[in-house]
Order: structure tokens, then C-alpha cells, then sequence
């Protein structure tokens, strides 16, 4: 199935903001390439209408219109009077992305989201804005800007977890990256939150608890002690196909335990014999509240 495509949202409830940037925005943004000064974007018009034209829908223009051009591309007056493209800032490739990025963060920092966009993974990865977001509605380039397939031209791993047979509804439509993703934060990892669950139950809240009888695995250090976030060939996104190998990665004293012969408490009797005959690596068979429980403290059924 196809997921329908997505454009990048477009700015929501921003009215306040966009006046807020709008009269800060000038004094801060004019970035002097070598002595040049702003001329406005009349000027600009004059050699680049088709540019212009094709920008002047945009949320860009309208937060303020004169100064548009060069609050990104900077003072434009060497430029306008040599036509030198180096004479201005471009938004290319051999641009580093400090650069790109920091045109943008001039007005994005001041709103939280973006203020630590330079201590994200991306930033540090040399990921610039214009990576991601297409400014000029009529730039040709040959990245998408919609997630998954944006995200997909550099994470190509990722699109192959979610390709196996046990995975997260990406492909489906079902949800998204950025439903588990801040691409802008500085968080080193995915926003696992307090105890590194809280993502995964944002959606699985029937995992939450509280339990009598905690499962320290999952209370603790979280579902992806046993789980993996994207794809798994393994049943249930597990980290192991067999509960016995998962399980035994924090339990390996267990198999001693349940190798004696006297009855324990648990019904039927369990002996070794039992245990080996009723396959005893199954260990969720037995062990079956494994996300907690409110009954056994050994989450037996
Ligand atoms: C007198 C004409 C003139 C004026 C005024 C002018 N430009 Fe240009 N600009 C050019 C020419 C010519 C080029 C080179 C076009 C090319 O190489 O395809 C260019 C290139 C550029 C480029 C690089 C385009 C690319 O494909 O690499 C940018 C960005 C740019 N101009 C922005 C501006 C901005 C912003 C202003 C207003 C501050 C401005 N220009 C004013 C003539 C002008
Ligand atoms: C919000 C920042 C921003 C503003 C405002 C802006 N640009 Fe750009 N410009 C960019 C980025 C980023 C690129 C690289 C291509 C893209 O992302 O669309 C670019 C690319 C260009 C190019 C290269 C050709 C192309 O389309 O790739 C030209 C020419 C240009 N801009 C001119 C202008 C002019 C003229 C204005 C004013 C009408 C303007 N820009 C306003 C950010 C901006
Ligand atoms: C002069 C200040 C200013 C600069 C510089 C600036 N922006 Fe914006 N941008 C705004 C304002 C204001 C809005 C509308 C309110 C909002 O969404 O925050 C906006 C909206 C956006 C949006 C929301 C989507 C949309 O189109 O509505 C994106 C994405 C964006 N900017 C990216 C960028 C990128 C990338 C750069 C650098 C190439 C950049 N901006 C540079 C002021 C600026
Ligand atoms: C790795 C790709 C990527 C990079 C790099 C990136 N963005 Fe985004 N951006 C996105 C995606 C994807 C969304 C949609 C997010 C969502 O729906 O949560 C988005 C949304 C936005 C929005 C929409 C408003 C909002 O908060 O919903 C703005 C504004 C924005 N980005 C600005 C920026 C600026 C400024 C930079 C650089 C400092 C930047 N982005 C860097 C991918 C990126
Ligand atoms: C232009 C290439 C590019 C695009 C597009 C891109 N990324 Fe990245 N991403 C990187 C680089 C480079 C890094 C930092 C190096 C690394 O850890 O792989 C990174 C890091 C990450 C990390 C952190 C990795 C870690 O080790 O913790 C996540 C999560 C991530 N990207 C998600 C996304 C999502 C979601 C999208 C789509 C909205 C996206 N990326 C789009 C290049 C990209
Ligand atoms: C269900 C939530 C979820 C979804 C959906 C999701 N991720 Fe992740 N992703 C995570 C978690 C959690 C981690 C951290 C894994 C770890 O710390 O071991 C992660 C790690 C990553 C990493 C770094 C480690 C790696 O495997 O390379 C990248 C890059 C990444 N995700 C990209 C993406 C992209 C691209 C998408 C969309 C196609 C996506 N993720 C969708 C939860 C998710
Ligand atoms: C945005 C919502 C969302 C988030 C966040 C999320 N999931 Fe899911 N998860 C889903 C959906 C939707 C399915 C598919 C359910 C289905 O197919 O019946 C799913 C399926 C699963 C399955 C497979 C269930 C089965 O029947 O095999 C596991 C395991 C799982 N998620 C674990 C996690 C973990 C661990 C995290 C945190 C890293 C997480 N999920 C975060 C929505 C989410
Ligand atoms: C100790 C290992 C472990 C931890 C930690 C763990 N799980 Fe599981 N989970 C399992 C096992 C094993 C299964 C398969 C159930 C079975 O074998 O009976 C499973 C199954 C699931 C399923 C599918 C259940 C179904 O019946 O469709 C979801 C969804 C799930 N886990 C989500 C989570 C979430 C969310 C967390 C974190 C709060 C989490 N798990 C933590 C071991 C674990
Ligand atoms: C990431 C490590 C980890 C994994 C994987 C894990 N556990 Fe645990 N488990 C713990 C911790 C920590 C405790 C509580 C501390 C303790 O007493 O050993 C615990 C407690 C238990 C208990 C309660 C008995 C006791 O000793 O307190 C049982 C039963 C149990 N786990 C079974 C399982 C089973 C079955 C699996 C596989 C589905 C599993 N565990 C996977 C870490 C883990
Ligand atoms: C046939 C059912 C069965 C299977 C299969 C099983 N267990 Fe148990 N397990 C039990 C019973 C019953 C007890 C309780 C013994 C008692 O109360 O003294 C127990 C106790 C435990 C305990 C608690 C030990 C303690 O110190 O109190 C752990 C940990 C445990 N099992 C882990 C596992 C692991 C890991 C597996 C898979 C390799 C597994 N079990 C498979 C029935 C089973």
C-alpha cells in the first residue's frame, strides 16, 4: 500500500509569532557579506522576477515582505551591482551547513523547537534546514520533501528495517518518523522519555501500569530491552525470535533454577521432566504477564 504523501505542514497558529519575528527579524538577520549592505527586495525583482514571482505566496514573503531576499541570502548590494553569484549567500552543496542553517536559526531560535538545532544529531551530522525544507516553491531538486522518502534518501537502513515482516505501519501509512522523531531537537536518541518508555506508551498505553508486580526489564530500562522501535524479523518486534534466548540475556541463572525436581508452587507441579516436555524455553508460556502483573510476582498466569 502506498502511503499518501504529505507535504511538510504549513505553519499553524503562527499570527503572533510571525509578527514578533517580523520586527525583531530585521535588526538581527542582515548578514554582511564583506561590506555589502541591504537593498531591498525591490532590487532583487529587478534581475529575478521569475524568482519573486514564484515567492510572493510564500510565508517568507508575507512575514516581511522588503526585507525577504536578504533575510536569508544577506546583504545584497555587492551582488546587485557585480551579479556575482559568490558575491551572496547561496544555499548550496559547498555552502557548509553551519552557514545554511544559521540564515535560518536567526529568526527559528528564538522559538524553542529550533533553539538547539545546532547540538542535534543533524546538525552535528552536517544536516542543514535546507536539507529538509524547500524555501523557493519552484526549486527544482531532486530530494523529496516528504517524510518517510525524505528521510529515506539518507537513512536507507532504516527503510529496510521497516521492510521485514514484523514492523512498525510506516509503509502503511499507520504512522510516521516524526511521530517518535524531533529531527530538530538536540536529543542524542529517539524521545524514549522517563524511564526510556514513555514514547512507546504514548501509544501502547496498556503497558503502563502501575502493576503490583513490576517487570524491572520494562519499568527500568525500558521496552527496548526486549523490542526493537523500526522492524524485527522476529514475532512481536522482539529482539530475539525465542523468549528462552531473550530471556536468558538478563536470567541466565534461570535454567538451574527450573532444572530441580521437587514441586514448586505453580500448577501444575513443575519438575524438569515437565519442564523439558512442555518445552521449557518458551518461557512466556508460563511467564506469560511479562509486561507486568498484578497477581504473581513472578508473572506467571
Ligand atoms: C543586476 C541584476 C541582479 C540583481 C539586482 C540581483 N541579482 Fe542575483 N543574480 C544575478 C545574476 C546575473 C546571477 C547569476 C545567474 C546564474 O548564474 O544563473 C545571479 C545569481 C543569484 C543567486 C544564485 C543563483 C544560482 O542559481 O546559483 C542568488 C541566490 C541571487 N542571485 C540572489 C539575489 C538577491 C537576494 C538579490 C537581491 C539582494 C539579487 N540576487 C539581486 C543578477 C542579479
Ligand atoms: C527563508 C529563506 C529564504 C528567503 C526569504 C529567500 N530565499 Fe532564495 N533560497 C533559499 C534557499 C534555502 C535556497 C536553496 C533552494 C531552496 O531551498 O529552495 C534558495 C535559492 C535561491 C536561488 C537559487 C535558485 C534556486 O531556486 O535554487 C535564487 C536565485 C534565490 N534563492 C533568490 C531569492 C530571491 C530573489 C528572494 C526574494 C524574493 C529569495 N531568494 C528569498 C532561501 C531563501
Ligand atoms: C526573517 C525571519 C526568518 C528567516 C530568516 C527564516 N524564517 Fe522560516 N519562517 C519565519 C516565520 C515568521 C514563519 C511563520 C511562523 C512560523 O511557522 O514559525 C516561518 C515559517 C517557516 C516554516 C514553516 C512552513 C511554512 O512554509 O509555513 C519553515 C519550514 C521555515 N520557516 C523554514 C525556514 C528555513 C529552512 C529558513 C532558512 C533557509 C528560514 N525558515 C528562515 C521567519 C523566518
Ligand atoms: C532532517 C530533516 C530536517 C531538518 C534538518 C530540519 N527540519 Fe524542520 N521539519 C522537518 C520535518 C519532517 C518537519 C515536520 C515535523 C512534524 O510534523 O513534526 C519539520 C517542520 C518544521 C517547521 C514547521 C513548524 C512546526 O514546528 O511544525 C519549521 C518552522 C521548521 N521545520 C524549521 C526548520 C529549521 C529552521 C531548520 C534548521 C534550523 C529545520 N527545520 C531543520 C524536517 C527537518
Ligand atoms: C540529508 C541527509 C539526512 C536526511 C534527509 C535525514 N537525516 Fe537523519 N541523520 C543524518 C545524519 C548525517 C545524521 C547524524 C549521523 C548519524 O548518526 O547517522 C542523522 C541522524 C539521525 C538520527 C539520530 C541517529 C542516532 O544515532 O541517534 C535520527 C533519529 C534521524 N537522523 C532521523 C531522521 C528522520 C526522521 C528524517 C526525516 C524527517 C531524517 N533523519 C532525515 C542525515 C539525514
Ligand atoms: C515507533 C517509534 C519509531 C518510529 C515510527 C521510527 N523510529 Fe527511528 N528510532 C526509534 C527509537 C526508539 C530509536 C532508538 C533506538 C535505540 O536507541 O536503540 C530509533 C533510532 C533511529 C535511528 C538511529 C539508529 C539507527 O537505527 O540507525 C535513526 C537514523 C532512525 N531511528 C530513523 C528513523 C526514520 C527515518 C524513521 C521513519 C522511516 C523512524 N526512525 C521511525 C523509534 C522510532
Ligand atoms: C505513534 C504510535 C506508536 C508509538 C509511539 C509506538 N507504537 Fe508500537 N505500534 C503502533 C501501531 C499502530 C502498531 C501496529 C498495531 C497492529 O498492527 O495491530 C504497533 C505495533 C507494535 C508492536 C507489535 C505488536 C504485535 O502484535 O506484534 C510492538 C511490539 C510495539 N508496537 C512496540 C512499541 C515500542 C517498543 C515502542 C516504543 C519504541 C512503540 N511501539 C511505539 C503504534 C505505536
Ligand atoms: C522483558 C521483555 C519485554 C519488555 C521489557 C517489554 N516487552 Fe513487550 N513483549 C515481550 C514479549 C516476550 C512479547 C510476546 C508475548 C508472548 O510471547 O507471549 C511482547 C509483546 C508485546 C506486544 C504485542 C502484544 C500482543 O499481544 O499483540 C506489544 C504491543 C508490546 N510487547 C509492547 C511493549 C511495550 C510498549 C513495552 C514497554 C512499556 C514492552 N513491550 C516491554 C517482552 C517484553
Ligand atoms: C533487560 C534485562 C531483562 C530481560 C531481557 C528480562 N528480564 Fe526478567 N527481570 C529483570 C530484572 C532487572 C528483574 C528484577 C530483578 C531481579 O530480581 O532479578 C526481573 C525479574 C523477573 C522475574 C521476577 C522474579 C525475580 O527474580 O524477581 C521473572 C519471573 C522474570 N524477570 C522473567 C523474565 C522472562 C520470562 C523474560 C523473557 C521474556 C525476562 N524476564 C527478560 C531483567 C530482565
Ligand atoms: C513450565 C512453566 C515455566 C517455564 C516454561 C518457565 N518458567 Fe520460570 N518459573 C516457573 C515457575 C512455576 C516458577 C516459580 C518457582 C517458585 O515459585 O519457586 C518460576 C520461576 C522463575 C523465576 C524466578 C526465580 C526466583 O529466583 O524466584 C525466573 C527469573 C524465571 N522463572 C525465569 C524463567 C525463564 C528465563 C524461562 C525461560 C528460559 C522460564 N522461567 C521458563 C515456571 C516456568
Amino acid at each position: 500500500m502506498k502511503r499518501p504523501r504529505r507535504p511538510l505542514p504549513l505553519t499553524r497558529g503562527g499570527l503572533v509569532l510571525v509578527v514578533l519575528l517580523a520586527a525583531t527579524a530585521l535588526a538581527s538577520v542582515s548578514v554582511a557579506q564583506d561590506g555589502a549592505e541591504r537593498v531591498g527586495s525591490d532590487t532583487c525583482e529587478g534581475c529575478h522576477d521569475d524568482v519573486v514571482a514564484s515567492f510572493e505566496d510564500s510565508v517568507h514573503w508575507n512575514t516581511d515582505p522588503e526585507g525577504s531576499c536578504e533575510n536569508c541570502h544577506g546583504a545584497g548590494s555587492a551582488h546587485a551591482e557585480e551579479m556575482d553569484p559568490s558575491m551572496i549567500r547561496l544555499f548550496v552543496a559547498d555552502t557548509p551547513a553551519e552557514t545554511r542553517s544559521g540564515a535560518c536559526v536567526s529568526c527559528h531560535g528564538r522559538n524553542a523547537e529550533h533553539a538547539n538545532f545546532r547540538r542535534s544529531d543533524h546538525a552535528l551530522g552536517s544536516v542543514a534546514c535546507n536539507d529538509c525544507h524547500r524555501i523557493h516553491p519552484a526549486a527544482e531538486d531532486d530530494k523529496p520533501k516528504v517524510t518517510p522518502d525524505l528521510c529515506y534518501t539518507c537513512h536507507a537502513d532504516v527503510q529496510a528495517q521497516f521492510s521485514l515482516n514484523e514492523r512498525h505501519p510506516v509503509r502503511q501509512g499507520g504512522m510516521d518518523c516524526v511521530d517518535c522523531h524531533d529531527v530538530h531537537r538536540a536529543t542524542r536518541r529517539a524521545r524514549l522519555g522517563g524511564f526510556k518508555r514513555e514514547l512507546c506508551l504514548s501509544c501502547h498505553n496498556e503497558y503502563r501500569g502501575p502493576w503490583v508486580f513490576e517487570h524491572e526489564a520494562s519499568a527500568v530500562v525500558g521496552c527496548l530491552s526486549c523490542h526493537t522501535p523500526h522492524g524485527s524479523p522476529n514475532r512481536h518486534l522482539l529482539t530475539y525470535q525465542r523468549a528462552g534466548d531473550l530471556c536468558l540475556q538478563c536470567h541466565p541463572e534461570q535454567p538451574f533454577f527450573h532444572d530441580v525436581t521437587e514441586t514448586v508452587p505453580g500448577d501444575p507441579p513443575a519438575n524438569t521432566r515437565q519442564f523439558r516436555a512442555t518445552g521449557f524455553n518458551d518461557c512466556t508460556r508460563c511467564h506469560s504477564e511479562i509486561h507486568g502483573s498484578n497477581n504473581d510476582a513472578l508473572f506467571l498466569n
